[in-house]
């Protein structure tokens, strides 16, 4: 049965998170801070959708009726009646922390509380709320409509019904949950980002091009994108932020960040979303 998701954060993970349960028959409230994100948000949806539409993999008439299951809001009181809320705000954990400890007041005392965090530990986001048994990661992967993967993750004090419920909503998203526990980086980051730091060494060390590198590992291990590509796709800001959380979080001298990719963060050059990292836009 469908009811009401609240979406807290209507950037490029929410709004992805919206149109999906959106067009699984939920309710959605999509929440914002910024005006003009919720308005970009619902643009962003009703383009996904359209394109769906003259793919053919949805009629063309579910497009304004999927719309009209999505209410933009400004203000968190719009979790109120939620029986689920998906947090995908800014990945800062005091943002995180405050929005959890107000989430704990504002949705029904049984709704599950979850975030869809890269790397912010679910244990102390739910230690910040009245109902750590009701917290839980539900870690979407960008584009959110397009990739199968949900990392479902329990913290210290999740139990065992909110698990089993997330699960079941995952999948009748359409999605495939994975069940992991709460340590830093979970499971995507953790192996993903030795990967793509061990990439930026190699690059730093002249061992070959970035061209070169992603294509030993896309011909070579089958990988659908190189990790200098990728690493460009998700930022090397957010892939600098994930690997500190792990070297701190974790204390093993392996996950340190490689100083190129420092240099590169510090010089403004992030990927695509800033037009140069390791390739130009
Ligand atoms: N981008 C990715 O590839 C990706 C993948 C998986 C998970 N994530 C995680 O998803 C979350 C969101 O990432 P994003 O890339 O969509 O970020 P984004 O910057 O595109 O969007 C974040 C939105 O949150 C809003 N916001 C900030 N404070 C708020 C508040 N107090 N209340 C309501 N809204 C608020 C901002 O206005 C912004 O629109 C982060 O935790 C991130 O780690 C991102």
């Amino acid at each position: 049965m469908n009811g009401t998701v609240a979406v807290i954060g209507a950037g490029t993970m929410g709004n992805g998170i919206a149109h999906v349960f959106a067009q699984h028959g939920w309710t959605v409230r999509l929440i914002d801070v910024a005006p003009a994100a919720l308005d970009k948000g619902i643009a962003t949806i009703r383009s996904n959708l359209e394109r769906q539409a003259k793919k053919g993999t949805i009629s063309p008439d579910a497009v304004p009726e999927i719309l009209g299951r999505i209410e933009a809001r400004p203000e968190l009181e719009g979790a109120g009646d939620a029986e689920l809320v998906v947090e995908a705000a800014t990945e800062r954990a005091d943002l995180k922390f405050d929005l959890f400890h107000r989430l704990d007041t504002i949705a029904p005392p049984a709704a599950i509380l979850a975030s869809n965090t890269s790397s912010i530990s679910i244990t102390e986001i739910g230690a910040k709320t009245r109902r750590p048994a009701q917290v839980i990661g539900m870690h979407f992967m960008n584009p959110v409509p397009i990739m199968q993967l949900v990392e479902v993750i329990r913290g210290q004090a999740t139990s065992d019904e909110t698990t089993r419920r997330t699960l079941e909503i995952a999948t009748a998203l359409g999605k495939t949950p994975v069940e992991v526990n709460d340590y830093p980086g979970f499971v995507a980051n953790r192996v993903l980002l030795p990967m793509i730091n061990e990439a930026i060494y190699a690059v730093m060390e002249g061992v070959a091009t970035p061209e070169a590198i992603d294509t030993v590992m896309k011909l070579g291990m089958g990988h659908p994108m190189g990790p200098l590509t990728l690493a460009d796709f998700i930022g090397l800001d957010v892939c600098l932020a994930i690997l500190e959380v792990m070297h701190a979080g974790l204390g093993d001298p392996k996950y340190r960040p490689c100083p190129l990719l420092r240099r590169m963060v510090a010089a403004g050059e992030l990927g695509r979303k800033s037009g140069k990292g390791f390739y130009r836009y």
